[in-house]
């Protein structure tokens, strides 16, 4: 699989002058990550998937680095599907991180991701998402952005994690017909362009804040606290979706392991993995 750099040139001839606005400034990027944890950026004009890229990276024995794209021809999305978004418009990027042993719970990395990519559109774009659970970004119930973690085992313990987002940004405002009602990004939001290098940075910066407190006694329920407080899902009349079947429920809480705790007629149960479906607020 061809990983095709963007040369500043390049980026510049490819993507200026589209109606998707600019494109990412991988010297821009790379300088206000000077120092941080991600100061391994990169940022490329296509590739089959960032997480696929950042995985082969991780078995190589490489060590933490961010991976972006304009476009990918495979994108990976949650529970199998498939992850669409035109070229040049969106954040779609992945970090390979090494976890100590206070992170070897891919789920607080997950988390931790996504309350920083929450807080990156507040600070850049002026609009702070809901979280869906699990780690959907939402808008009035549309998507904007989705994360996907992808552990990856050596000898029975995780020695590696690569968490991907994908920030739908700057897109047309004519969307296919099938995402028209379900997808929505930060442009059609805030009434302009979202400078998409500033927003990486910031959601990159965010993520080691959060994560250097997590290495910190009171870190996990700090980071649990802020989901929560962002949270689109608990209060919500739910329809919990999985492989055996739809129940509906109330969404109640999170468990500190992440699981969805929810109401349903015949009981509380924690969920670990599915699909929610927001049904009315719950009163
Ligand atoms: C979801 O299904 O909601 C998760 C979507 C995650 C998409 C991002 S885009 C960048 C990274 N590379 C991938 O192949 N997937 C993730």
């Amino acid at each position: 699989m061809t990983r095709t750099a963007i040369s500043p040139r390049l980026a510049t001839s490819t993507f200026e002058n589209t109606p998707y606005g600019c494109a990412v400034d991988t010297d821009r990027a790379i300088s206000g990550l000077r120092g941080s944890r991600f100061a391994h950026f990169e940022w490329v004009d296509e590739c089959c998937s960032t997480n696929a890229e950042l995985a082969a990276a991780a078995l190589r024995g490489e060590g933490d680095q961010v991976l972006g794209a304009e476009s990918q021809t495979a994108g990976r999305g949650r529970l199998g599907r498939v992850w669409q978004a035109p070229a040049g418009a969106s954040v779609l990027c992945s970090v390979l991180v090494r976890p100590d042993a206070v992170l070897g719970d891919g789920h607080l990395l997950t988390t931790a991701l996504g309350v920083a990519a929450v807080e990156a559109c507040r600070s850049v774009a002026g609009v702070t998402p809901g979280l869906k659970w699990p780690n959907d970004l939402v808008v009035q119930d549309r998507k904007l952005a989705g994360i996907l973690a992808e552990s990856h085992v050596t000898d029975g313990r995780i020695d590696a994690v690569v968490i991907g987002i994908g920030i739908n940004v700057n897109w047309p405002a004519e969307l296919p017909e099938d995402l028209a009602s379900i997808a929505v990004s930060l442009n059609a939001v805030v009434g302009h362009d979202v400078d998409r290098t500033d927003l990486v940075v910031a959601m990159l910066i965010g993520f080691e804040r959060w994560l250097e407190l997590l290495a910190a006694p009171q870190g996990a329920g700090e980071l649990r606290d802020a989901y929560v407080a962002h949270s689109a899902t608990i209060g919500r009349r739910v329809r919990v979706e999985s492989p055996t079947g739809a129940e509906e429920g109330d969404a109640v809480g999170v468990e500190t392991d992440g699981r969805l705790i929810v109401d349903f007629a015949a009981g509380r149960r924690s969920i670990a993995v599915g699909d929610v479906v927001h049904l009315r607020v719950v009163t």
